[in-house]
């Protein structure tokens, strides 16, 4: 049976929808006709991302971006084809990430500084993050053993030792609500289960999480407050973000020096302890946080708006949570095509191109900057029939880009998707149905994040 998310429902079976407005009925930005109307980045163009990838499929799959490229005079390109995107992330010789360019500025005067023995002198916005990216992870080489061994264990494929924890925290959630009838479905479940998940896989206090979760939203802000297609902040958005991330960084500091006195089971102690076999060395405390600042970065938000148009999804066809609910092995299939049609991460502005190419018959140059636009690869009809459709049975189901691909893959998606399949288990064991509440507006947050500000469910208990 196919799903059709954009036409609210099951293709085949009428449902009610009258509670839900189109998508892009209150946004300030006027929904696409052509191509002259198309703008990714604009206030209020998160309401129309998909009409506009539809005309950028049809008359513009490379899109140029005049002026936005990183270096005065340079252009970015909007990718939107399915095939020129995968093959981006695949080759990282050939088009090189943004960081890898940062760390190469930094990693001159820190080798030396170390071969020196002392502090290295570093631009003043150079955050552990960096450093740690240009000690352990410089080289391709490197970067797959700083995965396979640092990271992987806890948030790659070994994420299934979390499994118990994972449930236990979505249980206590539900909890915290199943007696009311209505709940705002992102600040009750969507949003504190990834944040208590990762701060449990970290080792940070239970009771530090709200302080937690307001410095995570500092660390995301470009993503999600930022302007254009290099999601750039104001002069005063950047100091206060240093000025509250200068706070994260001493606290994680506590933390790291805490758990080399008095370790415990967690990923931080791990890092204190292990001998990173690439370099034959063990970790400094800035190399943890710069490990532990990127799990955040990349770890605290992302899984809550894969949640959160799941809940949508399931909201406009019914049908489709009762069949999830009855038919467990049918949910892997249903997560791995709601990641599809609706992208969590839309797109992301990190690669150049370090010579001139040509992407559908368009010249690129050398130096451009690529914005990979995840989401519309993911509905290129050439690449998926049918693009807007949820079908269960689909062939190569997970194929999508929501995760990127090729050597750097989100190295979450492990955990990622395992906290997805373990908060539906909960949720149709426990809920009866779902149903959206009234007064929902459906918009979404600015950024590139594809976020709902607001879902207002209604469901019943199960017995
Ligand atoms: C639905 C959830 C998620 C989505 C859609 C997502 C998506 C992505 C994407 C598109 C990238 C860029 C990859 C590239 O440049 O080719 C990325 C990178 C990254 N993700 Fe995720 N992610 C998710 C969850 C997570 C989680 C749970 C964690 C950690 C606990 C995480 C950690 C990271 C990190 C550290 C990077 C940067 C890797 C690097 O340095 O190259 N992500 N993610």
């Amino acid at each position: 049976m196919d799903y059709d998310p954009w036409h609210h429902g099951i293709s085949d079976m009428s449902t009610d929808n009258s509670e839900k407005p189109p998508n892009h009925a209150l946004s300030e930005m006027r929904c696409p006709a052509s191509l002259d109307d198309v703008d990714l980045f604009g206030p209020g163009s998160q309401e129309h991302w998909y009409e506009a990838y539809d005309i950028l499929h049809a008359e513009a799959p490379v899109h140029r971006l005049p002026g936005e490229g990183l270096s005065p005079g340079t252009d970015a390109y909007t990718l939107s084809k399915y095939s020129d995107i995968a093959r981006v992330v695949k080759d990282p010789d050939r088009f090189r990430t943004l960081i890898s360019a940062a760390i190469d500025s930094v990693r001159p005067a820190i080798e030396e500084a170390n071969a020196a023995g002392r502090e290295p002198d570093l631009p003043a916005n150079t955050n552990a993050m960096i450093i740690s990216m240009a000690t352990l992870r410089p080289t391709q080489q490197l970067y797959r053993a700083h995965r396979q061994e640092l990271t992987d264990p806890w948030v790659g494929p070994g994420a299934t030792r979390h499994t118990e924890m994972i449930t236990r925290t979505a249980d206590e959630l539900i909890d915290s609500w199943i007696d009311r009838s209505e709940i705002d479905f992102i600040s009750e479940f969507a949003r504190p289960l990834p944040q208590a998940v990762l701060a449990a896989i970290l080792g940070f206090p239970r009771e530090d999480l709200s302080q937690l979760a307001h410095w995570g939203n500092f660390q995301v802000m470009p993503f999600v407050e930022g302007n254009g297609p290099r999601n750039k902040l104001t002069r005063e958005q950047w100091t206060r973000q240093a000025e509250a991330l200068e706070d994260f960084e001493e606290y994680v500091q506590d933390q790291v020096a805490e758990k080399r006195k008095r370790p415990k089971e967690d990923m931080i102690t791990f890092l204190t302890q292990v001998t990173y076999q690439a370099l034959g060395r063990k970790l400094s405390n800035i190399e943890i946080i710069g490990v532990v600042y990127a799990m955040v970065l990349g770890g605290l938000e992302t899984t809550q708006y894969a949640l959160a148009e799941q809940a949508q999804l399931l909201c406009d066809a019914p049908e489709l949570f009762q069949e999830l609910q009855r038919d467990a092995s049918k949910r892997r299939s249903f997560i791995e095509e709601a990641m599809r049609v609706r992208a969590p991460t839309q797109g992301l502005s990190t690669r150049l191109t370090t010579r001139d190419e040509v992407f559908q018959g368009v010249h690129v140059p050398s130096g451009s900057l690529l914005h990979l636009r995840f989401a519309a690869g993911n509905v290129d009809p050439e690449e998926y029939p049918c693009p807007h459709r949820i079908q269960l049975d689909r062939k190569r189901v997970g194929g999508h880009l929501s995760f990127s691909q090729g050597p750097r893959i989100c190295p979450g998606a492990g955990l990622s998707r395992i906290e997805q399949t373990l908060a539906w288990e909960r949720l149709f064991a426990r809920l009866e149905n779902l149903r959206y509440a009234p007064g929902n507006s459906f918009l979404h947050q600015p950024g590139i994040m594809l976020g709902t500000l607001k879902l207002a469910v209604e469901f019943d208990p199960r017995h």
